[in-house]
């Protein structure tokens, strides 16, 4: 029994070592998982369709939007109940990379 369990756990070390090594080694910059939520209306890579296109405005003025979407200045619409979801860090994360597709 001991022994069966000894293999069990070696099993999912192994497996949870595995997994992270391969997640390390695929996983997208940080900003771009986030901006996963934003494709369904600004498309993948933020160049439309139908929303507002986010590709090719820098940085700052990306990340000046969501500020004033997240503290209420432009109402409460979609954009505001979205960027209200993320801290800080996550919309400077999110607007250097939306800052990247041109
Ligand atoms: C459900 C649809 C939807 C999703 C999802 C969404 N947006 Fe928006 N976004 C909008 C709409 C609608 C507007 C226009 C709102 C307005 O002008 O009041 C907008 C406007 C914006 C603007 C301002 C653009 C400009 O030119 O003024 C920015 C920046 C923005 N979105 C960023 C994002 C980011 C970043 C995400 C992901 C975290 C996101 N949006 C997710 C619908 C969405």
């Amino acid at each position: 029994m001991r022994q069966f369990f000894r293999a069990a756990v070696g099993t999912v070390v192994c497996t949870l070592g595995l997994s992270l090594a391969a997640q390390a080694q695929t996983a997208p910059p940080a900003g771009r998982l986030l901006a996963s939520n934003c494709f369904q209306c600004h498309g993948t890579n933020g160049k439309g369709p139908g929303f507002d296109k986010l590709a090719g405005k820098s940085s700052s003025e990306i990340y000046k939007d969501l500020k004033e979407f997240a503290t209420g200045k432009e109402g409460d619409g979609i954009m505001a109940k979205h960027a209200m979801g993320f801290t800080d860090a996550q919309l400077l994360s999110l607007s250097s990379w939306l800052s990247t597709q041109r």
